[in-house]
């Protein structure tokens, strides 16, 4: 099949970026990326491409290049379906908060109601591919949506995970690792893979371009994912027995990592992973596994989120500990709230639990941080339930200098890794501090020999 129209269902982190990368890679294809949200496609249409709602380096200069050439933004669903060949289910997949699975399993409703959508619009043969992380073997059932309420059209479904990392987005995918495909294994099935490993190709090296069976490829996105974040929750593991033993997880990480079997990336110790996938993909992995009985490999990934509750619990609780067992009526100034820097997304950012610790502790917070605002801080405080959104507003308050944020304060807690701290004026900040002005760094961002000469007291994790 040649494709000249994509329709890609989900205008999100994931949704947004990818196809402005295709569009600006396929110029011939058209692609309408769709959306329920007509705040969200407002802001991706702004005329002022600084306004599109999710801030990735680069983004903006591709999306001013490709939209309204060949990458539109709508909130027409279902004709960006009845136009389009190939049709990306990018959808949110949250963790279900209710029922059977609450707290564990993925929420598969608005799969689902893309599916029957699908069905109910398609009037030609369509391939319609998973980009959203699923559980395994859910292809099966959006196959049986689309076959027993479609009107005859025939339906091809692929699995093609998206790997890219918020922060480095454009880079990951104008430049994957891989690109995983999987399908069936049918002569149907493997025309609909070639059909889309075309499109790939206009820009990933074909041997860079990895095709699989439908299931390996649903479950290779979960395994990766849980993957990547055990290797968080390992340094972090050993990062509480370095404060223990004068041993230094830097210097740990590093020693490890220039084993070429462990490699060097992804061993920096944290306040603990964040973002909307690692806790959501790896508490699906966990369900799924106790649903067949696999108990013992349930609860070995269950492990990876206990120690990341633990880290960033261990965090706050070190905090007030430090400030002589109170924290009641203090200023602590956070720097830093989104889950990691370069991105403005703050799903399940470590901050959010280290600020309801403190907050619980009645501690008044100051926070800084360059792409989240003052709306966005509480509605993620308010969204954990732990006290009414009065009281919330009572004890955090946003600025936008950091250096004011910082004035008076009894401690200043890193909670994002942003470039831009590196290069403040620490010497400023620690003469308009409260003494003793203490540093805890839950990035490992700043150097420990500066920090101590100023004057501060500097605590970092894993040493
Ligand atoms: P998101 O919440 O940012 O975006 C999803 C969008 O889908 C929302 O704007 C929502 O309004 C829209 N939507 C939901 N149901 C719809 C429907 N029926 N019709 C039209 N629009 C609908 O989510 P995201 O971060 O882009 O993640 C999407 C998927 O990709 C998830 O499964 C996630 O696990 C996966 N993923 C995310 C990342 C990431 O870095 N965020 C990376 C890889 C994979
Ligand atoms: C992660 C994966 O890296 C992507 O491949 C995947 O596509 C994506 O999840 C997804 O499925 O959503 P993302 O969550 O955007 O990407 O960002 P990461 O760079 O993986 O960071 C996740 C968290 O781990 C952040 O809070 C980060 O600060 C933390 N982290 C990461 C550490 O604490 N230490 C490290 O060494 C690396």
């Amino acid at each position: 099949m040649k494709i000249t129209n994509i329709c890609c269902i989900g205008a999100g982190y994931v949704g947004g970026p990818t196809m402005a990368v295709i569009a600006e890679k396929c110029p011939h294809i058209k692609v309408t990326v769709v959306d329920l949200n007509e705040a969200r496609i407002a802001a991706w249409n702004d005329e002022d491409v600084n306004n599109i709602p999710i801030y990735e380096p680069g983004l903006n200069e591709i999306v001013a290049k490709a939209r309204g050439r060949n990458l539109f933004f709508s909130t027409e669903v279902d004709k960006a379906i009845d136009e389009a060949e190939l049709i990306f289910i990018s959808v949110n997949t949250p963790t279900k908060t209710y029922g059977t699975g609450k707290g564990m399993a993925a929420d598969l409703k608005y799969i689902e109601l893309c599916a029957r959508q699908i069905a109910r619009v398609a009037k030609t043969d369509k391939i319609i591919v998973e980009k959203s992380t699923l559980p395994v073997r859910t292809a099966e059932a959006i196959k049986s949506i689309l076959n027993n309420t479609g009107n005859g059209v025939q339906f091809q479904i692929l699995s093609n995970p998206e790997f890219l990392a918020e922060g480095t987005a454009v880079q990951d995918l104008l430049h994957p690792d891989r690109v995983l495909i999987g399908g069936e294994t049918s002569p149907e099935g493997q025309e609909a893979i070639e059909t889309l490993v075309d499109v790939y190709a206009h820009w990933v090296p074909r041997e860079r371009i990895l095709k699989t069976n439908v299931w390996s490829s649903e479950l290779s996105k979960l395994t990766a994912n849980a993957f990547l974040a055990q290797r968080v929750s390992s340094i972090n593991a050993i990062s509480e027995l370095c404060e223990k033993t004068e041993a230094n997880v830097n210097e740990v990480a590093k020693a490890i990592g220039m084993d070429s079997r462990i490699g060097p990336k992804f061993l920096k110790a944290s306040v603990g992973f964040g973002g909307s996938c690692f806790q959501k993909d790896i508490l699906n992995l966990v369900y799924i596994s106790k649903a067949f009985g696999l108990h013992e490999v349930a609860d070995y990934w269950e492990q990876v989120i206990i120690m990341n509750d633990h880290q960033k619990r261990r965090f706050s609780k070190n905090i007030v500990q430090t400030l002589y067992n109170t924290v009641s009526g203090k200023k602590i100034t956070f720097l830093g709230w989104a889950f990691k820097k370069d991105t403005n997304d703050t799903r399940e950012s470590a901050a959010i639990y280290v600020a309801d610790d403190l907050i619980n502790e009645q501690a008044n917070i100051a926070l800084y941080d360059p792409k989240v605002g003052h709306k966005q801080v509480l509605s993620d405080l308010n969204y954990l339930e732990t006290r009414q959104p009065a009281e919330n507003e009572k004890y955090i308050k946003t600025f936008d200098d950091p250096y004011q944020a910082c004035e008076n304060a009894h401690a200043i807690a890193i909670l994002t890794e942003w470039d831009e701290f590196k290069a403040y004026d620490w010497k400023k900040i620690y003469d308009s501090m409260l003494k003793p002005a203490f540093v805890f760094d839950g990035r490992n961002l700043l150097d420990p020999a500066e920090m101590r000469a100023i004057g501060f007291v500097y605590q970092s994790i894993g040493s």
